[in-house]
């Protein structure tokens, strides 16, 4: 393949990325880049709590509804991202607590999902609920605090509304198969495994720079969350730096994903660098022209 989604295809993998729904009709560079190279797509922010439910209750699904709709039109598969978070709640849900809160959250991954219903490929139901650091601990959150069973409840209900979605556990800080975050969440996804709680996947967000790189040992975490029974996806890939060294990473973790045969597909998070989310730096396949780098090419060498 010639463009990054033909070439994953040949492995039956997918290869993504994040789309600001307002870019598609404003920048034809852009949409003519993501349309021409990727077959999965996700919502960088339409689909989130506060986007979908900005007043309880009531629910808005204009923005997710067209990128469903432009995906559909270009051939391409959407990944659903998030059910359940700490972040990008709306105000009303932020200072909510105790069974109002649970209800509400449930009643949330409910009515999400079950509009999106019978289209989306993959959900992230619960996005990064695990704790940084060396406590292998939950992340203190409103959520949390409605008790430890929160994150399984939350996918109870995504597989109630949408029996045919993949529904995943998506963190960062994860990749490191050493790191106590990393052992939290295998521990969690093994104990899921084994209770019966319906999970399908785990994402791993990658997002790479010289503080946090790529670990060597990048396909020994993602082969043994594998072995519990799950997909694993790269979801949300950027990787800060240029030239060879950054092209060098990204290859890494193309590699490693290829080696796992259950690592289903990569989604990098934004299509230029002047697309990304990084305040600075230039962390994706394309420039701020829409030129590939160097970067893009090392990823298609790999696929
Ligand atoms: C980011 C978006 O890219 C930004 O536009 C937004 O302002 C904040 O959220 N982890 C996630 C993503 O799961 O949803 C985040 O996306 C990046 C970190």
């Amino acid at each position: 393949g010639s463009t990054l989604d033909t070439a994953a295809a040949e492995s039956n993998r997918y290869f993504g990325t994040a789309i600001a729904v307002s870019r598609l009709s404003s920048d034809s560079t852009y949409s003519t880049i993501a349309a021409r190279e990727f077959n999965m797509v996700t919502a960088e922010n339409e689909m989130k709590m506060d986007a979908t439910e900005p007043n309880q209750g009531q629910f808005n699904y204009s923005s997710g509804d067209r990128l469903v709709s432009w995906a559909r039109q270009n051939g391409m598969q959407v990944r659903g991202h998030a059910l359940a978070w700490h972040s990008q709640q709306p105000g009303w849900m932020q200072n909510m607590s105790g069974t109002a809160l649970r209800n509400a959250m449930l009643n949330h991954v409910t009515q999400v999902a079950t509009h999106f219903k019978g289209q989306i490929y993959a959900w992230d139901v619960v996005n990064e609920a695990f704790a940084d650091g060396s406590s292998g601990a939950r992340r203190d959150s409103n959520l949390q605090r409605t008790g430890n069973d929160w994150i399984e409840a939350a996918f109870r209900a995504a597989r109630a509304a949408d029996p045919n979605a993949k529904l995943c556990y998506n963190d960062y800080n994860t990749d490191n198969w050493n790191h106590a975050k990393t052992q939290a969440v295998y521990n969690m996804v093994k104990d899921f495994k084994a209770r019966g709680v319906p999970i399908d996947c785990v994402g791993f967000q990658a997002h790479f720079n010289s503080g946090n790189p790529v670990p060597s040992n990048y396909h020994t975490t993602l082969q043994n969350f594998a072995d519990l029974g799950v997909d694993v996806q790269i979801t949300e890939l950027d990787i800060e730096g240029s030239g060879s060294s950054q092209a060098d990473q990204y290859k890494g973790v193309i590699q490693a994903c290829m080696a796992v045969s259950r690592c289903t597909g990569v989604t990098v998070w934004g299509v230029r660098d002047s697309d990304s989310w990084r305040a600075s730096g230039t962390p994706l396949l394309f420039d701020s022209y829409g030129n590939k780098k160097a970067a893009y090419t090392s990823v298609l060498g790999q696929l």
